[in-house]
């Protein structure tokens, strides 16, 4: 396969430290264009720590991170100009309106836009009658919206999104999912991490579920369940008659509740 048609994202050994601490080890996976790819792990497993490595904010141990075509250790700016990052809310500053921070946001990566475009762009995520209000005003549902808006306003061709639909609500989470499929149908793609199953099985064109720092599983949701569907342990934990990606998910990962 040619790496630079196909694949928009490769991973390949990553491994990353806390001083002795290694919290990612040895990760090898890769997301192809047009995909939604799902890191899936119990806490601490090591999925915000391979995030922050692609995106430059953790220098790797060891390990190569290509992102459309560039490798990241040699080509930093070439390789991170096709990502998009969602921003923790707290990012932004509280004290500026709706409007002026997708201003700023649409600034910082070389975009012209209108007035009526970011009104627009905000009536995507059904928060026009916001854009006067001051961004710290808005609950944290919104502040997220607003958060995974500017990830997309560039319109890059990898989007990461560290657990986007914690805390939201079942619309803006529904609202959520379309705006992530709509960038597959632009042929882009998705590296997100979450912790429902349901989502995963059900948005996630592939998976890789993590543990411990290592990449223990990748397939689709469906495949993964097909693969452990006679396992003992699977069928063991099953509770609801018919096996789902998250009795794959705890008969692999334990059932251990982590700290
Ligand atoms: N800044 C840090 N310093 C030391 N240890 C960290 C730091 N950030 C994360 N860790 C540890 O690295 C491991 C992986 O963390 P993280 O990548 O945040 O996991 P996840 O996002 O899967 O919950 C955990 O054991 C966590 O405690
Ligand atoms: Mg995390």
């Amino acid at each position: 396969m040619n790496d630079r048609q196909e694949n928009i994202l490769t991973v390949n050994g990553l491994s990353v430290s806390y001083g002795k601490f290694q919290a990612v080890q040895n990760v090898s996976f890769s997301v192809l264009k047009g995909e939604i790819f799902g890191l899936l792990g119990p806490n601490g497993a090591g999925k915000t720590s391979t995030l922050s490595a692609l995106e430059g904010l953790l220098k790797p141990q060891s390990g190569s991170i290509v992102i459309d075509g560039y490798d990241a250790g040699e080509k930093p700016l070439y390789a991170r100009a096709s990502l998009g990052v969602q921003l923790q809310s707290t990012s932004f500053q509280p004290e500026l309106f709706v409007i002026e921070v997708l201003e700023l946001y649409a600034g910082i990566y070389g975009l012209t836009l209108t007035r009526n475009q970011i009104l627009a762009i905000l009536g995507e995520i059904s928060l026009e009658d916001q854009a006067f209000k001051k961004f710290g005003q808005l609950s944290g549902g919104q502040q997220q919206r607003v958060s995974l808006v500017i990830a997309t306003i560039h319109n890059p061709k990898l989007v990461l999104l560290d657990e986007p639909t914690t805390g939201l609500d079942p619309q803006s989470r529904r609202q959520l999912w379309e705006r992530i499929e709509a960038i597959r149908e632009k042929g882009h793609a998705v590296l997100l991490t979450t912790h429902s199953m349901e989502e995963a099985e059900s948005v996630c064109d592939r998976i890789a579920i993590i543990d411990h720092g290592r990449v223990i599983a990748v397939d689709t949701p469906q495949a993964l369940i097909d693969k452990h569907r006679a396992d003992p342990e699977v069928i063991s934990v099953s509770r609801r008659g018919k096996i789902t990606l998250e009795d794959v998910f705890i008969a692999l990962t334990g059932k251990t509740v982590r700290a």
